[in-house]
């Protein structure tokens, strides 16, 4: 059976989060009762992945609204714009966070001028929209990459993009579900995903409730697999793309592509219209979140690198756009040169 995994609810007036820093082993969920526990939850990971934190962060404004609307209405948009700001810096490369941001504080200036409970409401609409909006436009991209997906085929991924990543089916796993829903046989190839084990823990997980064949391997086994020609095609998310194509994904996919062009195995990135961020030309721009060494230096609370020792743990990395054979998104399969196919999305 297929199941639709869905990273956010909210209800009873508080915004229920699968906390997935627990999982597979516990299904727990994290309540946000307000903005701040929403950055919170954002910045450490409780939810991740572009297109959730998106919504998460649309839902975080809601929260932040409600409470305000006590105040008069002059402060009430002070508060909301500091709001929005603290939102905005809970994690810096997806740019889902910015964009869903936008959409909510477009509809404090166009209802600017009605009461505060009218505005609040509006609020609340546009956060539901932009959450049961992603669940359809996974579909789409799913529907048109499985075309991309032969009889039988073995596919590499990388990270977490399912309906953990989204608010639900996802991205370059919605792809992979998409083709297995047609029956089509296949199985994948999952990167366990070094060091917060998206891989391994929410791949995995998610293709195993529903029955996708899946092995998850260590990152490094990547290299041998791929010039084995046991991988027939890899796909994976994006957390930002710039206008030429140059896509921020999660730390790793840069060297996936590399050994992809190297030995001539298609190469995809799947993902949303709104990861696409038109105002930067190319990925030098893109700024790479850096986390705390901890999340390197251990492993469940064991400490596996001597004190003292520096790290560098950068959360993403950007692959060049010439390495991508094609961007899946809602609209259609862009191909090089990316700046004229993706520019063309804007106007549909
Ligand atoms: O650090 P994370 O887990 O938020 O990183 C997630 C990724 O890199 C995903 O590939 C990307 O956000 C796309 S999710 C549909």
């Amino acid at each position: 059976m297929l199941v639709i995994f869905k990273s956010l609810e909210f209800k009873e007036g508080k915004l229920f989060l699968i906390d997935q820093r627990k999982l597979p082993g516990e299904k727990e969920y994290f309540l946000c009762h307000t903005y701040q526990d929403v950055e919170y939850a954002i910045a450490r990971m409780v939810v991740r992945g572009a297109p959730a934190i998106g919504a998460t962060a649309a839902y975080g404004l809601y929260l932040a609204a409600k409470e305000f609307q006590k105040h008069a209405k002059r402060d009430f948009f002070l508060k909301m714009r500091e709001a929005s700001y603290i939102l905005l810096k809970s994690r810096p490369t997806a740019v889902n966070l910015a964009w869903a941001l936008k959409r909510m504080e477009r509809i404090m200036e166009e209802e600017q001028d009605k009461d505060l409970p009218e505005i609040v409401k509006r609020l609340k609409e546009e956060a539901d929209k932009i959450a049961r909006e992603d669940i359809e436009i996974n579909r789409s991209i799913g529907r048109y990459g499985r075309e991309l997906v032969a009889e039988g085929a073995v596919i590499l991924t990388h990270c977490n993009t399912g309906g953990l990543a989204t608010v639900g089916y996802g991205t370059a796993l919605g792809v992979i579900r998409a083709a297995y829903e047609r029956d089509k046989k296949i199985h994948v190839y999952a990167n366990e995903t070094r060091p917060w084990l998206q891989g391994a823990r929410l791949t995995a997980f998610e293709l195993r409730e529903e029955g996708i064949p899946v092995t998850v391997i260590i990152d490094s086994v990547a290299a041998t697999l791929i010039r084995d020609g046991k991988i027939d095609l890899i796909i994976v998310g994006a957390d930002r793309i710039a206008s030429n194509g140059d896509t921020a994904n999660k730390i790793g996919t840069f060297m996936l592509s590399e050994l992809a062009k190297n030995y001539h195995v298609p190469f995809y990135v799947a993902a949303p219209v709104s990861t696409i961020d038109f105002e930067l030309d190319n990925g030098s721009e893109i700024e790479i979140e850096e986390r705390a060494p901890e999340e390197v230096t251990h492993i469940q609370g064991i400490q596996i690198v001597p004190d003292g020792v520096d790290v560098y743990n950068p959360a993403f990395d950007l692959t060049p756009h010439e390495n991508i054979d094609g961007i899946i998104t809602e609209k259609g399969i862009i191909r090089a040169p990316y700046k004229e196919g993706l520019a063309s999305l804007k106007q549909i």
